[in-house]
């Protein structure tokens, strides 16, 4: 098992106690290809069961993972006499939902699960969540083995062990923390994963060396463009990249995991690696159609570089350091949506869920090295937006993100239909309906944010009247 939770019962004067704790054990494996026959370790974990049971992603409007590999993995447990039951489901955030995880219940119970037996679920952070998610609910928590096949999913989804799906138009509403047997890191699967995704994910390893690992940023700005252009060196004749990024990855990965293992429940709420994560989850869903999350996570960056510059937290030669690396490689810098009246809503809205202050991670002196700012005033969060616009207009002039928005791929329709339902509003949240909320402060609901009462409508410039979930 990966989790065994014991406890004792202790007197008191009133009654009793009990008191217990979780001992955890899940593993990390580095093997590429995982799905060849050379490499036997995945295979030797189901051999006991006599058949694996997998959940995979399927898209009707982009690239997919069953589309590319579920031939691969046939042979590859065919080759070692392992049958395998495919769940095959709808990938995309629209689906990202309880009828997917009925589908992946209902799939556990017609092939009569057993006790202990580890579901295998390979794919991008959608499927781990959702597939997850379903493993912690069948018969109150079911193992199961993950295999992340998106740079997202090998670098952040899967190191964490939050899993859950979304509620209506509320982003990962439901879930748990539900930590999987194993998971085998394999970045070979980039090769066949959009550009547009392995940039999205690349914002993140930004964001963990920027505020924690010198040595990755160092390697980033060196290679950045080259490593997002050639699938970290899994595109032919990149071979010379292999070694920095993989030197890239599992350092990303092993500060990932030292930072956030000893509060995998995220109590403690200075959380380095929630640098870039104050504005965006507003700025994500302002928006019509939805930014990618590497793209709203490097204009939160870029700003709060802005802001250390503006502070003497860095130099001039680092700030442009950080330009320079984010624009070669595509990511966005700035958004019309990223306006006084976004930037004063979601500093209200993400407080709430840091106790009330704004532990604003920002890097310290130099990369790799963080502190955490608490006093901010409205007054100079908008200075600093207006020197931020300015700079950038004046630096680069023109200058876009690249595939910054949501595909296809990413929601799981198409944009066009996508934005048809939103506009319609049946799918909305009785939180929104009840209180009229709009614009903004939808966004701020949709990533988290409770809107409250009070007369009842809360209205688009109107502060102070949203609060947030803890
Ligand atoms: N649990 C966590 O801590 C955590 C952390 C980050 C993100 N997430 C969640 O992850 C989800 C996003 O995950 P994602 O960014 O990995 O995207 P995704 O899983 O939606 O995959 C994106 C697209 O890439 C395709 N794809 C996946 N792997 C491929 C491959 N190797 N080759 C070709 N196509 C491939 C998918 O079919 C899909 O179309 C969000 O729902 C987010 O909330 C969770
Ligand atoms: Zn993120």
């Amino acid at each position: 098992m990966s989790s065994d939770l014991t406890a004792e019962v202790q007197q008191t004067p009133t009654g009793m106690r009990v008191l217990g704790a979780e001992k955890l054990d899940y593993r990390f494996h580095y093997i590429s290809p995982v799905f060849d026959v050379s490499h036997a370790k995945l295979a030797e974990t189901y051999k006991p069961w006599k058949r694996v049971l997998i959940v995979i992603d399927q898209m009707d409007y982009s690239s997919d993972v069953a589309g590319i590999y579920k031939e691969t993995i046939d042979k590859y447990f065919a080759h070692f006499s392992i049958p395998v039951a495919w769940k095959i489901i709808k990938g995309g955030e629209i689906n990202k939902n309880m009828d997917t995880f009925n589908d992946i219940v209902d799939f556990m119970d017609s092939e009569g699960l057993v006790r202990k037996e580890p579901v295998l679920v390979v794919g991008g952070g959608l499927v781990t969540d959702v597939a997850g998610y379903a493993c912690a609910s069948y018969r109150r928590s079911s193992n199961f083995i993950r295999v992340p096949t998106t740079l997202i999913g090998l670098i952040d989804a899967s190191v964490s062990i939050k899993v859950g799906l979304n509620h209506k138009k509320l982003k990962n509403r439901l879930g748990a923390y539900h930590a999987p047997m194993d998971t085998y890191l394999d970045f070979s699967f980039l090769k066949t994963l959009p550009i547009g995704q392995v940039r999205n994910g690349t914002a993140e390893l930004i964001k963990i060396s920027t505020c924690a690992d010198k040595r990755v940023w160092d390697l980033l700005v060196k290679h950045g463009k080259d490593l997002v252009e050639n699938a970290y060196g899994h595109k032919e004749g990149a071979e010379h990249l292999l070694a920095a990024a993989e030197e890239i990855e599992k350092k990303g990965i092993d500060v990932m995991l030292k930072l956030e293992s000893p509060n995998l429940h995220e109590l403690g709420l200075d959380r380095v690696i929630a640098f870039g994560h104050s504005w965006s989850p507003t700025l994500e869903l302002t928006p019509k159609v939805p930014l990618r999350h590497g793209h709203a996570i490097n204009i939160d960056m870029a700003y709060s570089i802005t802001l250390a510059h503006k502070r003497g937290l860095l130099n001039e030669a680092q700030r442009d350091e950080y330009f320079n690396l984010v624009t070669s490689i595509g990511l966005s810098i700035d958004h019309e949506c990223f306006n006084e009246e976004l930037i004063v809503i979601a500093t209200q809205a993400i407080m709430k869920t840091r106790d009330g202050k704004q532990r604003l991670a920002i890097p310290d002196g130099e990369f790799g090295k963080c502190t955490f700012l608490n006093d901010i005033t409205d007054e100079e969060l908008i200075e600093t937006l207006k020197v931020h616009k300015a700079f950038v207009k004046e630096r680069y002039p023109g200058y876009e993100g690249v595939d910054a928005y949501v595909d296809a791929g990413d929601l799981g329709e198409d944009v066009k239909t996508f934005l048809a339902a939103k506009e319609d509003g049946s799918n909305e949240p009785e939180s929104m309906k009840k209180n009229g909320v709009n614009g903004v402060k939808k966004a701020a609901v949709a990533a988290g944010a409770v809107p409250v009462g009070g007369s009842g409508k809360l209205t688009n410039g109107e502060t102070g009247a949203i609060k947030v979930a803890a």
